[in-house]
């Protein structure tokens, strides 16, 4: 292998063989002996492959990466190449405060600085958690060093009192259950912990599997790789074929611009449709795309999400877990339904270095994957919304049930148009504390909002819009009402949310002079969602003073604050978005 020759000169060179920094080339050497390499090795011209480790104590739903490090260490030297494994800054979606969402754009920042400040030739991104898979995609196109993607894999699947149990989805379900009455809170802590049977990520079709797989459709991870759960032995081996195959890119010189093309997103949109993926898939998306210099429209979730069918079923939209994703085919097995639909540009290069559509087949598993022709639900993707309130937000249609249908129909006929009373909350805290409160006067005909949620506000945007009822409605069965936030929802959700309002409340968006009791109503036919106030008084409220958020806490709270852009725009931190490719410069010794 080392025989060879690189199509590119590998940039670790610089480091190692610079004739005329002898010195310099001799302090790197006499430190990194103490990694366990060999000068002779440093200095024989072989890639050195960075092996980015999301996983520890902190980030626990990456905790494979640990183990599976060894395997990638393994393909790695076997195909001829130098390891290095350094630490990313953990995510952890659920218990990082005041959200995970603040440390996307920090992961992303610090591995940029570690990927284009050290010798490294090419890596391997480890994926699990929701953010881990944006931040290191992202990361990986502004230095666009050669990058495979190597998820981590979801946990088994739960199983409670003889039904499969998912991640978050059934903490959904049973807070539900809980407040109803119909359950005791042991039996809301058995039910949540027996959803988490295993290492791995969560195993609904929440933000991380929905992201692997979005990262395996774009074709940066090994046909097959998202779906495997963590503790299967294929795991071991997806990882040891992603080391070996890390080191070929290195020598084809097989970067991340070279695959992360605008169709390659367009059929990222495709596919969080047809599994009923996660709305985090939307910011992330247009994260990713931005970040690679690809241009990823509100249309383009309009024309390419929205008119597909769900034909996974799994939970939150469907029924099964990661297990039976995984025995059914995963994402090959789905993008090979979009192939056969038309729906997938296959002819493009992937890591694996052939096409996309090299490696798709047929389920075995009709009832976990339905034909195109027979899904689950037709027209199943984000619908985008504008109105007096925003510029831009989302609703993911495939989780509304037939029951919150009827109920907001409002006009026989005319299906689609729901209105609703407002009930406003200016954040999670006050949201928390009266939303049981009868003077709110909540009907099951009220709107919940929630401002103060997004990027600027909160600070990093939070998963909570997706309220439920009081438990007064709960105990009648009233399981769902509207939401609309400037904020995010969980992917595990099964909430009818209107989500990542932009501009948010924060910066002088709508739902700053919202009020409870505006009429507002929702319609799914025109993409409108507006308070129906007269202008006049909007003019009037708007003169008003901004709803104030809560002081930033950290330096980077307050960084990211000054730095982030709009859910719309991918939630970007706007400064960094310019900076492509920067590997094509060394930096200076
Ligand atoms: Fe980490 Fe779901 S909380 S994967
Ligand atoms: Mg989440």
């Amino acid at each position: 292998m080392s025989a060879r020759t690189p199509k590119r000169p590998f940039r670790s060179r610089e480091w190692f063989a610079a004739p005329e920094r002898a010195d310099m080339t001799a302090v790197y050497l006499e430190r990194f002996m103490n990694s366990g390499v060999t000068p002779e090795e440093l200095r024989s011209g072989k890639p050195i492959i960075g092996i980015a480790q999301s996983g520890s104590d902190l980030a626990p739903c990456n905790l494979i990466h640990v183990q599976l490090a060894q395997r990638v260490k393994a393909g790695i030297r076997d195909a001829g190449g130098i390891p290095m494994e350094f630490p990313v800054h953990p995510i952890f979606e659920n218990c990082r405060r005041p959200t995970a969402a603040l440390d996307r754009n920090l992961s992303y920042m610090t591995l940029v600085e570690i990927l284009h400040g050290y010798p490294l030739d090419a890596v391997v991104l480890t994926t699990g958690c929701d953010k881990t898979t944006p931040a290191g995609i992202m990361a990986a196109s502004t230095v666009n060093i050669p990058a495979i993607v190597l998820s981590g894999g979801p946990m088994l699947d739960g199983w409670f009192q003889g039904k499969q149990v998912g991640s978050g989805t059934v903490i959904w379900q049973s807070r539900r259950r809980l407040a109803a009455g119909e359950i005791t809170e042991e039996e809301f802590f058995d039910a949540a912990t027996a959803s988490a049977p295993s290492l791995g990520h969560c195993n609904t079709m929440g933000t991380a599997s929905t992201m692997n797989a979005i990262a395996e459709t774009l074709g940066l991870s090994l046909p097959g790789c998202s779906a495997i759960p963590a503790p299967y032995r294929e795991r071991g081996q997806m990882a040891y074929r992603t080391g070996q195959r890390i080191v070929e890119m290195a020598y084809e010189d097989l970067r991340p611009l070279d695959i992360l093309t605008r169709e390659a997103f367009l059929d990222a949109i495709a596919l969080t449709t047809v599994v009923g993926g996660s709305t985090n898939a939307q910011p992330h998306i247009t994260a990713m795309a931005r970040h690679a210099g690809v241009e990823i429209t509100r249309e383009d979730w309009v024309e390419h999400g929205f008119p597909l069918p769900l034909i996974l079923n799994m939970q939150p939209a469907g029924e099964f877990l990661g297990e039976r994703f995984y025995r059914a085919g995963g994402v090959p097995a789905i993008l090979w339904e979009l192939q056969n639909a038309g729906k997938l540009h296959g002819d493009r290069i992937t890591v694996s270095g052939r096409n996309l559509s090299d490696a798709l087949f047929e389920t075995p598993d009709r009832e976990m994957i339905r034909p195109f022709d027979q899904p689950l639900k037709e027209n199943a993707g984000f619908i985008v919304l504008r109105g007096n309130l925003f510029d831009f937000a989302i609703m993911k249609t495939s989780v509304i049930s037939d029951e919150f249908r009827e109920r907001f129909l409002r006009n026989p006929g005319s299906e689609n148009i729901f209105e609703g009373d407002a009930v406003v909350f200016d954040g999670a805290e006050d949201y928390h504390h009266r939303i049981n409160d009868p003077a709110l006067g909540i009907t099951e005909s009220s709107i919940l909002v929630i401002r103060g949620a997004g990027p600027v506000g909160w600070p990093g945007s939070a998963e909570v819009v997706n309220m439920q009822p009081p438990d007064a409605l709960l105990k009648r069965g009233v399981n769902s009402l509207p939401v609309l936030g400037d904020g995010r929802q969980s992917g595990t959700s099964d909430s009818p949310a209107i989500l990542h309002a932009s501009p948010e409340s924060a910066v002088g968006g709508g739902l700053g002079w919202v009020r409870s009791g505006d009429r507002i109503r929702i319609d799914l036919n025109t993409g409108r969602c507006d308070a129906l106030v007269s202008d006049e008084e909007v003019a009037r409220r708007r003169a008003g003073p901004l709803p104030q958020g809560p002081a930033s806490q950290t330096p980077w709270q307050e960084i990211s604050r000054n730095l982030v852009g709009s859910l719309a725009d991918g939630g970007c931190l706007e400064t960094a978005v310019k900076y492509r490719d920067v590997a094509k410069t060394t930096p200076r010794h």
